[in-house]
């Protein structure tokens, strides 16, 4: 299969060996299909796999092969593709040679099923765990280490569940697409300071790590089919460790239909689409194209900071199959509205602030951070020193959240969905409220949001741009049972 696969995009060369030694002209589309996880179980409500994190290898060029850590041998790892109510149980064996675990990013799950270190010991090289729980939510959602994580991502580490709806809108064609970016130096080797925090360009150590090369699927800025006037759904799912993406298609709209876990009451149209960290959007659009014109798909200049601009470059190129065009069905414009959390008075303010190692903090790391260093700070205070916040079960929390720094942060909350009420007072028009479990936050900006408490335990929140978390951006909340 992976030798299929990579022989699609590496062309002619892999040809030669697949078809005899004769020459045939390289295909005009790259293959950006997403390995498939089996499901083991013939029970149709259960979803049960084996899944490996191992050391691998990946094809983002076409000439070079990356070393890589992978689940079950791919970048990204196995598409968990199931539907509402299913349980998943995903039986774990870790074979990397540094310890890991794995969180499931967006889903609401039981707090020993998380995987922050808070909630479950690390499996270590050769340790396996078992995960189990029901998929409670329709969306798209993704799987990643909680360990090391700036470097285990960057290394390969994450891959993508769907969950279906009872009612999911109607498309032509549904496509996901996850977006990465990955730095590789000319003999395709991931770079060194994967492995050693100390080794950071200062930049980085700011703003997280950034990658050369964009990438979809594992591939980088893949030639994609596409069939003209065709409604496509786009699950986009952005698992760099730092980049923002703001996709545009030149004389294109996007319909942005949902987001994290939700469907917007009144879907809306927009040119460009900001994907932060760690988020997803679920949008549709009808590319107009004909054979032998390629649209492309870019992103945007996009300044994440006072002194960091991202350069605008291309993602991906839209080509059309010489195919009869379609003619658009009607795009959604409505859904079922969301049940919205009450709002009222916060009742906590969580504050994203930095410092400096040695000046006004002091946080401890592996390996140990060097004066003047950055460190990230909640409430003046850095990773287990910030005290938790607290909850009961049942509760349904406001809270204020402020960026005071000078760039943007991902906030991510594990184990609860949360509403935006409002951005600097103003608020958010009720056919815009949704479910979401990670959001940009702007700087200097002034948001409010609501979160309904539902299972005990002990959750993490933190910045998504994990070279932030790991120096001090993450903390708790403490979810108890009602007695
Ligand atoms: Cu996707 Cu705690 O993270
Ligand atoms: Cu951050």
């Amino acid at each position: 299969m992976q030798q299929c696969r990579a022989g699609v995009v590496a062309g002619a060369a892999c040809c030669l060996a697949a078809c005899g030694g004769r020459t045939t002209t390289p295909p005009a589309f790259d293959d950006i299909s997403l390995t498939i996880a089996t499901d083991v179980n013939p029970a149709v409500d259960i979803f049960e796999m084996d899944l490996e994190a191992r050391e691998g290898i990946a094809h983002y060029a076409v000439d070079r092969e990356t070393r890589v850590w992978t689940y079950n041998g791919s970048v990204p790892g196995p598409l968990i593709d199931a539907k509402v109510g299913d349980q998943l149980v995903v039986h774990f064996t870790n074979r990397l040679p540094e310890p890991t675990t794995i969180h499931w990013h967006g889903l609401r799950v039981p707090n020993a099923m998380d995987g922050a270190t808070a909630v479950q010991e690390p499996v270590p090289p050769g340790g396996t765990f078992d995960y189990a729980f029901i998929l409670r939510d329709a969306g798209l959602y993704w799987f990643h280490p909680h360990l090391r994580t700036d470097e285990q991502i960057a290394k390969g580490l994450y891959g993508v569940i769907r969950v279906r709806g009872d009612s999911e809108p109607e498309a032509d064609v549904e496509e996901i697409l996850v977006l990465d970016d990955v730095t590789l130096d000319a003999a395709g080797s991931l770079p060194l300071h994967l492995d050693d925090y100390g080794a950071l360009p200062d930049d980085f150590k700011r703003h997280g790590r950034l990658g050369d090369n964009l990438l979809v699927n594992g591939r980088i800025s893949p030639r994609i089919a596409v069939r003209s006037g065709a409604v496509h759904r786009l699950r986009l799912l952005n698992t760099a460790n730092s980049r923002y993406f703001d996709l545009s298609v030149p004389g294109h709209t996007f319909r942005v239909l949902g987001t994290d876990g939700g469907f917007f009451e009144k879907p809306y149209d927009v040119d460009d689409l900001v994907v932060a960290p760690a988020e997803r959007y679920d949008v549709m659009i009808v590319p107009t194209s004909t054979p032998g014109i390629d649209l492309p798909l870019d992103t945007l200049q996009l300044q994440r900071a006072e002194d960091d601009v991202l350069a605008a470059g291309r993602v991906a190129t839209f080509r059309s199959r010489d195919e009869r065009p379609l003619t658009a069905r009607a795009l959604p414009v409505a859904f079922p509205r969301a049940e919205h959390l009450p709002g009222g008075a916060a009742v906590e303010a969580i504050v994203f602030g930095e410092g400096l190692q040695g000046k006004d903090q002091h946080f401890d790391h592996d390996p140990p951070l060097s004066p003047g260093d950055p460190v990230f700070t909640i409430n003046g205070k850095a990773g287990m020193e910030i005290p938790p916040l607290r909850a009961n079960v049942g509760d349904v929390k406001v809270f204020d959240v402020v960026n005071q720094t000078h760039e943007a942060h991902v906030f991510h909350l594990h184990g609860f969905f949360f509403q935006l009420l409002s951005v600097d007072g103003v608020p958010v028009p009720s056919d815009r409220i949704v479910n979401k479990d990670t959001m940009n936050l702007g700087q200097a900006i002034h948001y409010q949001l609501a979160v309904r408490f539902d299972e005990a335990g002990t959750w993490m929140y933190h910045c998504h741009i994990p070279e932030h978390a790991e120096v001090g951006m993450m903390a708790e909340i403490q979810v108890q049972a009602r007695p």
